[in-house]
């Protein structure tokens, strides 16, 4: 990995919102400026030459977005727009055909809306339940509540791989195996863990995955939707018209295609897929174990130094992600944000789009500051300098 890869880190940033989306190195802006300006045709639709190199490309794409997440079939993977899109498309074409009223859904408080809004809509439209599994003292899933939480009727369970405010990582091949014994289902909303972990569908034996191609390097506007074969095949597209259709006469006669097409219907993000899959092959590079060691390494770096200021309140200090979450006793999260941001420093403040958090833990906004492989010590021994003035900090915010 080279710093002078990435465009944005030339401008004097220094970027710790790593969560909310991530800088894009030139591989993947060359990839996706190659496709506009030497082949730009669609997909699956021409017979001329330019058209079958955008199918190879877009194709090509899905057969790297497989090898990443080690899905057995290519037609496991179905590109969406992002994680959002692809958790509306398993909670509306799977689960509201499958689950009855009174099914339970498990959730937490600190999911993301995206792992929550479309469940609170299937409890509003099919009768069934949301109920949450309790988080520890560190808001942490433990095994013990998840156990505790399943009843005769739960049916699914949908977690976060890693949170995106606490940043803790669970135990989600622990779970499956737990909740297949019991006939239940395991969705995993994979946007802060695909990108920083190595992420293997089969050994965590997860039925579907969420996650979004902009957090991990990206694009923005491309996601993946992964889910066994099987349980692909019976869910129903959401979104219906051309490219997904292989024939049509009349409302009784209407024939899909097969997957993953039957799931991607109009024409498709093309630049999207295929620099995502410039993306992975940027991260296949430096390699995910590496990656995931290097930002627990800056996050090690970080508390050390952060943890010496007395008016931090740290709101995950053993998380195991590069997620570090914290107040400034007596000033508020997006003040402290801004007074960074006169340093170019951008970190993010609020909620996070977690908003029923704040009803776990009592806090509801705060100020996080996200990694990924490009951050430096150094980057975190600026932060550092900035929090550990406090009159500074209020001076400047007027
Ligand atoms: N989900 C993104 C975040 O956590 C936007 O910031």
């Amino acid at each position: 990995m080279n710093i002078k890869d990435f465009p944005m880190l030339t401008k004097d940033i220094i970027y710790f919102d790593n969560g909310a989306t991530t800088l894009k190195p030139q591989q993947v802006i060359d990839k996706i400026v190659d496709y506009y300006s030497n082949y730009s045709a669609n997909a699956h639709r021409g017979d001329y030459d330019i058209s079958f190199k955008v199918d190879m490309e877009y194709e090509n794409a899905r057969k790297k977005v497989q090898k990443f997440i080690n899905a057995k079939e290519l037609e496991e993977i179905v590109f969406t727009s992002g994680s959002t899109e692809s958790l509306n498309m398993i909670a509306n074409g799977f689960f509201k055909n499958y689950l009855e009223s009174n099914d339970e859904i498990l959730i937490t408080k600190s999911e993301h809306a995206s792992n929550v809004l479309p469940w609170f809509h299937l409890e509003n439209t099919n009768g069934c339940k949301v109920k949450y599994i309790p988080l520890d003292r560190q808001y942490y899933v433990t095994m013990e509540n998840v156990r505790k939480s399943i009843t005769p009727n739960t049916k699914v369970i949908a977690l976060a791989g890693i949170t995106n405010v606490i940043g803790d990582e669970r135990p989600i091949k622990e779970i499956c195996k737990y909740a297949h014994e019991h006939n239940i289902f395991v969705v995993m909303d994979g946007a802060q863990y695909v990108p920083h972990r190595k992420t293997d569908v089969q050994d965590l034996d997860i039925d579907f995955l969420a996650f979004s191609g902009h957090k991990m390097c990206g694009p923005t506007g491309i996601g993946v939707l992964y889910g066994k074969k099987e349980l692909l095949e019976e869910l129903e597209p959401i979104n219906l018209g051309g490219g997904m259709n292989e024939s049509f006469d009349a409302p009784s006669e209407v024939y899909f295609k097969e997957l993953p097409t039957r799931l991607e219907a109009g024409t498709p993000n093309i630049a999207g897929a295929i620099g995502l899959g410039a993306a992975i092959d940027y991260l296949e590079q430096i390699g995910m174990t590496k990656i995931k060691e290097y930002e627990l390494h800056l996050r090690k770096y970080a508390i050390d130094k952060l943890i010496e200021i007395p008016y931090l309140d740290i709101l995950n200090l053993e998380a195991d992600s590069g997620i570090i979450t914290l107040n400034v006793d007596g000033i508020f999260s997006q003040d402290v944000a801004y007074y960074l941001n006169k340093y170019n420093i951008c970190v993010r403040a609020g909620n996070h789009c977690a908003k029923i958090l704040k009803n776990e833990i009592g806090v509801k906004n705060s100020l996080r500051i996200s990694f990924y492989f490009y951050n430096t010590e150094s980057e975190i021994d600026d932060l550092v300098e900035l929090l550990k003035n406090k009159d500074k900090m209020r001076i400047e915010m007027i």
